[in-house]
Parts: structure tokens; sequence; C-alpha cells
């Protein structure tokens, strides 16, 4: 019998590909998606990729009725996680509300169903976020949690605490924070990979787009900063990579040795690239010019921050493989298969 695992947000960017990665390792995956900010057809492309359609229904999480229906109608879901959320940075300033409530009530609505359930465990998205401009480099998980920048980084610290607190007044759940660095590239086969909404607002997409000649010129956000090269240093992970990280996760929820307990896990390289490094990187690996500025500063931008993923590597058992020019290769190839599409 396949163990039967529930992924909110499963259309989403890296839903997608930690549904992949499920399948392929044995796993009967369900996905509950709004469709907010994805589109169904990303399951027709996940049962392209395995050979397996997972069940999907179009719920939103901040329908306790829905999400409960969904667990009658698939009974024994022994996993669950939890990408549902909304995450554009900008937007959470405009819109603050919008942000708790969906982030906030989503989750809140997933840990009561959960011991209804006889759910063994969730694994809950988090940030590097949390941990703001660290002041020790690389950051560990026991680094002073910053005050947020945003609401919606404010809704990752939050949600780490109703979590912490869940568990901690007897909730029989394992939970594990992944504290994501920053996510990029897309599946080899192109089939799956991040669809920006509008104008976007992280490096890799408008790099893409700007190399496909969508946008005219990428803006880079500042050369005047303390790093070797004056531009932002972040630790870019490859999404496949961090896909095949929830699997390990979920295997050690389902193994049952760490019921009552809370375990946080950066999820990173322990490689800082600059902006500007990893513009050169691109144009080597893809062969692809760049059209590129240097402009000011973005407001709020984090200096430099990477990752110590020691712990991740040694007590999860999981290590970053993907080399920077395959992971901006398939970024590349997956922008050519979205103009190819037609879709951008
Ligand atoms: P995404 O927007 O591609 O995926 C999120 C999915 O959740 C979308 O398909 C959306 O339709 C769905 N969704 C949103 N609200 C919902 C709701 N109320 N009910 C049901 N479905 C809902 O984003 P992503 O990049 O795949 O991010 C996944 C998770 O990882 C998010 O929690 C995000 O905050 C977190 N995260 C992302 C990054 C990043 O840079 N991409 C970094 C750190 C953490
Ligand atoms: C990366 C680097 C920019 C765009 C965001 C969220 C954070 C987390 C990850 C979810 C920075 C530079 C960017 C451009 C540029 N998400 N840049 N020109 O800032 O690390 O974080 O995504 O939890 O919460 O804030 O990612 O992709 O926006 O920027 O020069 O047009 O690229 O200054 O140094 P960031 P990013």
């Amino acid at each position: 019998m396949k163990k039967r695992i529930l992924v909110t947000g499963g259309t989403g960017y890296i839903g997608s590909h930690t549904v992949v990665e499920l399948q392929n390792s044995g796993y009967d995956v369900v996905i509950v998606d709004n469709l907010s900010n994805s589109r169904a057809d990303v399951v027709d492309s996940i049962e392209q990729i395995t050979g397996i359609r997972p069940a999907f229904e179009k719920v939103d999480c901040l329908d306790y009725e829905g999400l409960d229906n969904v667990f009658a109608k698939y009974p024994g879901i022994q996993g669950i996680i939890h990408f549902a959320a909304s995450k554009a940075v900008g937007e959470s300033v405009q819109k603050p509300l919008l942000y708790y409530r969906n982030n906030l009530v989503s989750l809140i609505n997933i840990l009561e169903l959960m011991p209804k359930h006889n759910v063994k465990g969730i694994i809950f998205s988090s940030s590097c976020t949390v941990y703001g401009q660290p002041d020790k480099l690389p950051v560990t998980e026991d680094a002073p949690i910053k005050k947020a920048e945003s609401p919606y980084g404010n809704t990752k610290q939050i949600n780490e605490e109703i979590i912490r607190d869940t568990v901690a007044s007897g909730s029989p759940i394992h939970a594990i924070m992944l504290r994501y660095f920053n996510p990029i590239g897309a599946h080899p086969t192109a089939l799956i990979g991040e669809l920006p909404n509008g104008v976007p607002q992280n490096l890799i997409p408008y790099l893409t787009q700007t190399a496909m000649g969508i946008r005219e010129k990428l803006s880079v956000f500042g050369d005047d900063y303390d790093t070797p090269d004056g531009s932002c240093i972040r630790d870019y992970i490859y999404v496949v990579d961090l896909a095949k990280a929830h699997v390990i996760a979920m295997n050690r929820i389902l193994e049952d040795k760490q019921k009552d307990k809370v375990e946080v896990f950066n999820v990173g390289t322990g490689r800082g690239v600059s902006v500007l490094e990893l513009i050169n990187k691109f144009e080597e690996a893809t062969g692809v010019k760049l059209n590129y500025q240097i402009t000011g500063r973005r407001a709020g931008d984090i200096v430099k921050v990477w990752a110590d993923p020691a712990y991740a590597n040694t007590e999860l058992g999981w290590k970053a493989e993907a080399t920077l020019e395959d992971t901006l290769r398939s970024a590349w190839k997956w922008q050519v298969h979205l103009r190819e599409k037609g879709i951008m």
C-alpha cells in the first residue's frame, strides 16, 4: 500500500516539483490548491513526467469544511506538506490583511484537522527571510529571528510560532519546518517551473525574461554594498534539490520516531553567490547575452545571506547536488518552453 500524502499548494512552483519527487519515491499524493497562483494543467505535466496522475482538489485552505471533506474523500492521509500561501513580498505590504488571513488561517485550519484525521506530521514551508540580515554567516538554525521586513515575512515567523505552540500544547504531531533559501530553476524536462504573475519581482524570472526579450533590461539593485563585487549575495538552491529535501523529511515523519517534536532545517547550498556572479554564470552556462544595468539599491534588501546546511546534511541526510550552471540552464530551458508554448 502506498503511503498517502496531502500537498497543499501542490500545483505551485515548489509544490509541483515536490509532487513529482514524492510520486517518484512511491508516495500517493493528493493535491489541494485554489489555483490562485497556479494552473490546473500542472497536474497534466506532473502526469507526463511521472506517469502517475496525482489526485487534485480545487479547494481553498481557508475553507475548513472543504478541507475536512478532502480528508473524508481520501482516507488514510499520513502526512501533509503545506506550501499553500501568498508569497509576494511587495504585495504583502500593500495588502497585509490578505496575507495574514491567507497564510495564518490556512495553517490553523490544517493544524486543527490533523489530529481529527490522525495525520502524523506536517512539513511547513518557511524561509530564510526569518533571519533578516544575520549577524554571522553562514547562518545556522539557532540564529536569532529578526523583526520581519514585511507582512509576508512576518507570516512565516508567526506560522513557525503557531506550530511550536500547537506541538507544545500536546498535539501529537511531528512538525518539520524547512527554511528555504532562494529556490530557482525548473524540472529538467521543462514541463514544470516557475510561472510568475505579471512583472517578476524575483531575480531569476526577471533575468530569463530579459534574456528572452520580454523585458528590456535587468536592473542590478546596487553594486556598492559591502560584498566582494558590491552586489548582494544569496544562496540559490535548485528547486529539484529542494523538492527532494521534502521527500526525505516526509520519510522521517512517517518513521514515527519523533512524535511531539518540532524540527527546523536550513535548506540551502551553503554557497553565497552575488547578483553579478550569477549574471556571468548565466551567460557562460547558456551562451545567451544579458542586457543589464546597475541601478540604485532596492529598499529593504538583505545585503548577504547564505545557509549553513550542515544540520540538514548530517541529521536529515540531505545535500544540495546540482551545480549552479545546470540550475541556470534549467531556468533558461523553462523560459524557452514558455515561449514555445506561447505562454509567455
Ligand atoms: P507558488 O505561489 O508557486 O505556490 C503556492 C501555491 O499555493 C499556488 O499554487 C497557489 O495557488 C496556492 N495557494 C495559495 N493560497 C492558497 C489557499 N488559501 N488555498 C489553496 N491553495 C492556495 O509559491 P512557491 O514559490 O511554490 O512557494 C511555496 C511555499 O514556499 C510558500 O509557502 C512560500 O511562502 C514558501 N517559500 C517560497 C520561496 C520562494 O522563493 N519561492 C522561498 C521561501 C519560502
Ligand atoms: C535576489 C537578489 C536583489 C531582482 C525574496 C523574498 C524572500 C524569499 C526569497 C520567500 C537580491 C537582486 C532582484 C532584480 C536584482 N522568499 N535583484 N534585480 O530578495 O532574496 O528574497 O525571495 O520566502 O522572502 O524577499 O530574492 O529574487 O527578489 O532577489 O538585482 O530585478 O537579486 O537585490 O540581491 P530575495 P530576489
